[in-house]
């Protein structure tokens, strides 16, 4: 299993191919997710210290290039675990009555996924 290491938070051992931002939610992570994980929000936001994903889906890339946010951060709502990833959650969730909302609902990407590679950073 991939090891997710979140930052000022710990490692854990996680599912592969489970979606990032479930995982932070699960782990204490603590992000802020106020679309619901329909890349329309940019609230789940992290940093990738290690291992980001080569991939995004169409609408992370159209949400972070309408942001002109492209190589800052990535959306977790749209990230799946593949390998091992060291991420710093950029927006943590202040209200405790979402902080408890149910992974479940989060579990498959929305809008439906279709992946692109991402650019080389330069
Ligand atoms: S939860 Fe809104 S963009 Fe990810």
């Amino acid at each position: 299993m991939p090891k997710l290491t979140i930052e000022n938070v710990g490692s854990f051992e996680v599912p592969k191919g489970l979606k990032l931002l479930n995982a932070l939610v699960e782990h204490g992570g603590n992000p802020r997710y106020s679309c619901d994980g329909k890349a329309k929000c940019c609230d789940c936001r992290v940093e990738f210290i290690d291992g980001e994903p080569k991939k995004m889906t169409k609408a992370e890339r159209a949400k972070l290039k309408d942001k002109d946010a492209l190589g800052k951060y990535r959306l977790s709502c749209q990230c799946l675990i593949k390998k091992d990833m060291h991420v710093r959650v950029l927006k943590s969730n202040t209200k405790s009555k979402k902080k408890k909302k149910h992974a479940d609902l989060l579990e498959k990407i929305k809008p439906k996924p279709l992946w692109v590679k991402m650019k080389k950073k330069k």
